[in-house]
């Protein structure tokens, strides 16, 4: 979808759920000492996620959008997201993950996914994007409000035992995030 320099994203097939497993738990594992329990960090198993993600992209839902980044050495990054054109979205697309592996970090790889993402949600009809971040998370808060997002309402976070919150981040129009401003 997208060649600059020596990075390529592109949507991923199934063939690419054990790359995407590797990228998840790796991510995971650099992003959330101290916010999720270490015990789960510790336990997370790339063949599980390799299978959930071969599922996911094997049923391949028209809603769903995942965008991978692959860098020289294999998959680096990805993004998920979905867009619905029913009424019920009121026009918002909603972003679910977004995960470099730390190497990949700072050179401008989150923005050309995020950027990649809302071309596509744009294009199907999306006016709207949204997503939800852990409040701790102040490294992807500040990544988001760079870019234009605007925050809104927290939440509790289910799971993890309580305790968690999300904030919201929403960016109101699409179309200026998709032309990368
Ligand atoms: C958050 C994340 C996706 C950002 O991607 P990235 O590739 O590191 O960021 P980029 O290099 O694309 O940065 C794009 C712009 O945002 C800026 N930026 C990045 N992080 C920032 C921060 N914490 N605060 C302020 N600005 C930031 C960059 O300086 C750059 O600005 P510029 O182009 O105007 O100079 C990435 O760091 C990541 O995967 N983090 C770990 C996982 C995570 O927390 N994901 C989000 C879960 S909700």
């Amino acid at each position: 979808m997208e060649r600059l320099a020596e990075t390529v994203i592109f949507p991923p097939g199934p063939g690419d759920a054990a790359g995407l497993a590797r990228v998840h738990v790796q991510s995971w594992r650099e992003t959330y000492p101290g916010l999720l329990p270490g015990a789960y960090l510790a336990a997370m198993d790339a063949r599980i996620h390799a299978r959930r993600w071969r599922l996911q992209l094997t049923r391949a839902c028209p809603e769903e959008l995942v965008l991978a980044a692959e860098g020289p050495g294999g998959l680096i990054g990805y993004c998920a997201g979905a867009f619905s054109t029913g009424e019920a979205s009121g026009g918002r697309a909603e972003l679910f993950t977004l995960y470099l592996v730390r190497s990949a970090q700072r050179m401008g790889l989150g923005r050309r996914l995020l950027i990649s993402a809302a071309r596509v949600f744009s294009a199907r009809g999306a006016r709207r994007l949204g997503l939800w971040v852990l409040n701790e998370n102040t490294r992807a808060r500040g990544f988001y409000e760079h870019l234009g997002a605007c925050a809104g309402p927290e939440r509790p976070v289910s799971g993890w035992g309580g305790g968690l919150r999300e904030t919201a981040y929403v960016w109101e129009h699409i179309a200026t995030l998709a032309r990368g401003h």
